[in-house]
C-alpha cells in the first residue's frame, strides 16, 4: 500500500469555508460500521448551531481534505471540564491505510492536551473493527461497553468506551 511523506500531509483547523467539501467527504464515509444515525442527505450540513469549526481539524493531501476528527468537551459540566471526547473521525474511502487517521487521532489527542484536558474519551461500534484497531494503537484501552446498544441494519451492536490519559 502506498506510504505517504509525512511533509504531503497537513493537518489544520476547520474554516466555515470547508462546508461544502467537508460534508462531501462525511457523507461518502458514511456506513453503518461505524455510524448509528443514517446518511447525511444531499445538502446536509455538518456545521451547525452545537457542531462549529473550532470543534474540527482536517487532514489535507495535495490541497484537498481527506480526514477530519471532531473533539468536544462531553459535557458542559465544570466538574467534567478536564476530559475531551472523540465524536467524530473519518477518512475518505481513497486515503485509508496511509496513516492519515492514526494523524489525525495524534492531532486530535494533542490539541485537547494544549486545552488543558487530562483524558480523553471516545465510543465505537463493536463491528468497527478498522476503528478499533486505530484506537489501541493510538493508546486506547476499553474502559467499558454497553451490550447490544444499537440495532443496526438489523443486528444489535455493543457500543464500546475507550479512553487515553493525556498526562505525560
Ligand atoms: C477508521 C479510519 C478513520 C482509519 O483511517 P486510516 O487513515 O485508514 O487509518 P491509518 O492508515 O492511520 O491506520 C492506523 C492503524 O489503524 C488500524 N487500521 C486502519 N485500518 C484498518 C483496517 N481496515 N483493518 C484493520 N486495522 C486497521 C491499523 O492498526 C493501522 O496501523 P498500521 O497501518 O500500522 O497497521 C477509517 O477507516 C474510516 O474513516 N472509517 C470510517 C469512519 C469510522 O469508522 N470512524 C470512526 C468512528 S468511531
Amino acid at each position: 500500500m502506498a506510504r505517504m511523506h509525512a511533509e504531503d500531509l497537513i493537518i489544520r483547523p476547520a474554516q466555515t469555508e470547508d462546508e461544502k467539501e467537508l460534508s462531501a467527504l462525511n457523507r461518502a464515509a458514511w456506513s453503518w460500521q461505524s455510524d448509528v444515525a443514517p446518511q447525511p442527505a444531499e445538502g446536509d450540513t455538518v456545521f451547525d448551531e452545537r457542531h462549529t469549526p473550532d470543534q474540527f481539524l482536517l487532514a489535507l493531501l495535495d490541497g484537498r481534505i481527506v480526514g477530519y476528527i471532531r473533539v468536544v468537551p462531553p459535557t458542559p459540566l465544570a466538574s467534567n471540564g478536564h476530559v475531551r471526547q472523540i465524536q467524530g473521525l473519518a477518512v475518505s474511502s481513497g486515503a485509508r491505510g496511509r496513516g492519515v487517521g492514526r494523524a489525525l487521532v495524534e492531532a486530535g489527542c494533542a490539541a485537547a492536551a494544549e486545552q488543558g484536558a487530562r483524558r480523553i474519551t471516545l465510543r465505537v461500534l463493536g463491528h468497527n473493527a478498522p476503528a478499533r484497531r486505530l484506537y489501541e494503537a493510538c493508546g486506547f484501552v476499553v474502559e467499558g461497553s454497553l451490550a447490544e446498544e444499537f440495532l443496526i441494519d438489523g443486528r444489535y451492536v455493543d457500543d464500546i468506551w475507550m479512553a487515553r490519559s493525556l498526562l505525560g
